[in-house]
């Protein structure tokens, strides 16, 4: 069976509103199941769908929130005789109008009404039609297609066609308000990318007299079955692990040609020691590398380096060395091609290269060829990460907890070191850990909080009946960051879990500390962080951080904020801070990544005084810190590290 498409168009700027013009095309989708079609050399895409007489024809569509509306164009053609043509939405005529008679009688000619309705239809969020009807006898109508402009600069296709559905503001109504607490505030981090597996959504959340607040995840309130839980790593050119290459060199060449590729410089020489080969260069190859600074791990990781030649006849002799982040220049490392071996590769450890500098990599080459020597192709990439190390340190009736060992931690050498109650023992250099509920109702056990050592936190409501896992999403940092960071982190150095109780209290590099409380129930899982003791400036260094992704509608982890249970913010929007006590962080529109990925709601619960500090806003340090900010969000995309999903 066949759905409808209808395909989107360009987008157009009407006054100061944004209005997108959507394209309803008459012959696609259900409508070739119902009315005839025919082919018609002047429709817009050769052919038309038939309106035949005592027939409608009726078109759905969505909206992802109340809008304006204008039916910018209707092309059709009447053949044989004019007709009173009749335009209704959700079943109320906004136009008729009697149809020009063509005295040739040709179905091939196309007329175009134009804009329709001088006063724009207002209409409701959610589900619409719109239908086509004529109340004549006559031989019917060619309906090429309709053009609608829709003020609403977010909307897209997979929601205009309601593949992918919203819901309502009002539906939500968590007011969390029964505790008085001094106001935090929240500030917009968040920037554009084309990247859905970067965490691009940023909201750093500030409150200098914070002793305690929960955070809480629960499934999207929209409703959707289908547990889209794959990345999407299309849009994000800076996660690919190739850092450059180069082809076809010939060896020897001019004595300090150059070439360039858009990473790297590669820069031939002659070789500073005296040989007896016949051809004897010196390769010198410059590259930079991004690194922690900018959230990358391209400097921190190990790297391949292959070099690969094309049709040897003599042995080469392969000499490479590089110089990164150490002072001194690497010892070299030899390799021997022949003609049968015409490939070689050498690897640099972690941490080898730098980003504050150009990073060198220098190969001598050495042959007693008659022919020239032709290098197919030399290129850098990182290395491949290694699968986690997982340990099962408890297994109670309740709970399970696992410690993690990463291949490669971003934050090396800071680490984590896992203590458990029940045993008294320690578990050293752990890249995260996460805990398990068992789940009555299929036998399993669910993940529902995990926390890596960089503090971000990641909670998930248990699985409804019918699914084994559903995807983590947002996540939260727990613990103090630098907020002008491109990816902020709060080091932790030492996790004590009692797992009987739930309780977890860790300790942090800056010397700070807090008490976290896990509960789950069957709509949510909820942390309990208390007992806070920040040792940073509490004005500039937020005591919790907000991380998610939006790409566009229908491909985001998180589309909105509400502040207090009240009016809903779209999460890219562009307010410079909020004030307020809970945060719900959600999905007002389906989304396509992670479909069921949970919403989440941050509270503060208890502060040392209960006023509402407004002031702080304009206070200098709050002021300056709010300027750096500003400055830092719209730089270009950070990747995030592939954080596992969930499994059990
Ligand atoms: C619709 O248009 C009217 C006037 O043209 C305007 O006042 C109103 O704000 C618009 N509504 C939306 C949701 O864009
Ligand atoms: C349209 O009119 C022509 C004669 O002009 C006739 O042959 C044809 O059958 C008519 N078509 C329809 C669909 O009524
Ligand atoms: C109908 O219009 C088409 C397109 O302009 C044209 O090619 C065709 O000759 C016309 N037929 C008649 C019968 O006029
Ligand atoms: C059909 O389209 C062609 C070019 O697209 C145009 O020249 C012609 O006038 C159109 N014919 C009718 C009958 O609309
Ligand atoms: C068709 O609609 C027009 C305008 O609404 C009306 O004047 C006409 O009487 C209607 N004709 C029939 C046959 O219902
Ligand atoms: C993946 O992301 C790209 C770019 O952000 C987007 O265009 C595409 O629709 C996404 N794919 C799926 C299956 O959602
Ligand atoms: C080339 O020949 C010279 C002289 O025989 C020798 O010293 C040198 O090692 C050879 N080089 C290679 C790369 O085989
Ligand atoms: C700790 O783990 C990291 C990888 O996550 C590794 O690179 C490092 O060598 C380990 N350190 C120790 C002391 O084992």
């Amino acid at each position: 069976m066949r759905i409808w498409i209808i395909s989107l168009g360009l987008l157009a700027v009407m006054g100061p509103v944004m209005a997108k013009m959507f394209t309803i095309q008459g012959d696609t989708g259900r409508n070739r199941e119902n009315h005839p079609i025919w082919s018609l050399r002047n429709a817009s895409n050769g052919n038309a769908v038939i309106l035949e007489p005592n027939k409608k024809l009726s078109i759905n569509f969505c909206l992802r929130r109340e809008s304006n509306i204008t039916i910018r164009d209707f092309r059709f053609s009447n053949g044989n005789h004019s007709e009173n043509v009749m335009i209704e939405v959700d079943r109320v005529n906004i136009y008729s109008f009697l149809s020009p008679e063509d005295p040739n009688h040709n179905w091939s000619r196309f007329w175009s009404t134009g804009n329709l309705n001088r006063r724009p239809l207002y209409l409701h969020m959610g589900w619409h039609t719109l239908s086509v009807r004529f109340n004549g006898t006559a031989d019917g109508l060619a309906i090429d297609h309709i053009l609608l402009d829709i003020e609403d600069e977010k909307l897209t296709d997979d929601i205009f066609t309601c593949q992918l559905t919203c819901t309502a503001d009002q539906d939500y109504n968590v007011r969390r308000n029964d505790v008085e607490t001094e106001a935090s505030f929240l500030v917009q981090e968040s920037y554009k990318t084309t990247c859905p597996e970067v965490d691009n959504i940023n909201m750093p959340i500030f409150n200098p007299s914070v002793q305690e607040y929960e955070i809480t995840a629960a499934l999207p309130h929209y409703r959707a079955f289908t547990n889209y839980r794959t990345e999407n790593t299309t849009g994000c050119p800076h996660l690919s692990p190739f850092y450059w290459s180069f082809s076809n060199v010939l060896l020897p060449s001019k004595n300090g040609e150059i070439l360039n590729s858009n990473k790297a410089k590669l820069v031939i020489t002659q070789p500073t020691e005296s040989t007896n080969s016949k051809i004897a260069v010196r390769i010198i190859l410059f590259f930079k590398l991004e690194g922690k600074k900018n959230g990358m791990i391209d400097s921190e990781m190990g790297t391949i380096f292959r070099v690969r030649f094309d049709g040897l006849t003599d042995l080469v002799q392969l000499k490479f060395s590089y110089k990164g982040r150490m002072a001194e220049t690497s010892s070299p490392e030899m390799r021997l091609l022949l003609p049968s071996k015409r490939e070689a590769e050498w690897n640099t450890r972690d941490f080898s290269w730098t980003s504050e500098d150009y990073n060198v990599i220098i190969m001598h080459v050495e042959s007693n060829s008659t022919k020239p020597l032709h290098m197919e192709h030399l290129s850098l990439e990182r290395r491949p990460m290694l699968a986690d190390k997982v340990e099962r340190i408890y297994k109670g009736d309740d709970t399970i907890v696992e410690v993690v060992f990463s291949d490669f931690w971003w934050l090396n050498p800071d680490s984590m070191t896992v203590h458990l109650a029940a045993t008294g023992r320690s578990y050293h250099n752990v890249s995260y850990f996460r805990i398990y509920r068992p789940i009555p109702w299929n036998g399993g056990y669910a993940q529902v909080f995990v926390l890596y050592q960089d503090g971000n936190a990641r909670l998930l409501p248990v699985p409804p009946e019918g699914l084994e896992w559903i995807p983590f999403g947002s996540s939260v940092i727990i613990g103090q960051t630098d907020p002008t960071m491109v990816r902020p982190y709060a080091s932790i150095t030492d996790a004590y879990i009692d797992a009987t109780n739930l309780g977890i209290e860790l300790l942090y590099k800056n010397g700070g500390s807090s008490k976290l409380k896990i509960s789950s129930s069957l709509s949510e899982t909820r942390v309990t962080v208390s007992d806070l003791f920040l040792t940073q400036d509490p004005v500039i260094f937020p005591f919790t951080t907000f991380r998610s992704m939006y790409v566009a509608e229908g491909n985001s982890d998180v589309d909105s904020v509400l502040v207090n249970g009240d009016h809903p913010l779209h999460i890219m929007g562009n307010f410079n801070y909020l004030i307020g006590r809970s945060f719900v962080f959600r999905r007002r529109c389906m989304s396509r990544h992670l479909m069921l990925s949970p919403d989440i709601y941050i509270d503060v619960r208890r502060t040392t005084n209960a006023v509402d500090r407004r002031d702080i806003v304009s206070s200098q340090p709050f002021q300056s810190l709010l300027q750096r900010i500003q400055n830092t969000r719209y730089r270009l995309w950070t990747p995030r590290l592939r954080y596992t999903y969930s499994r059990t």
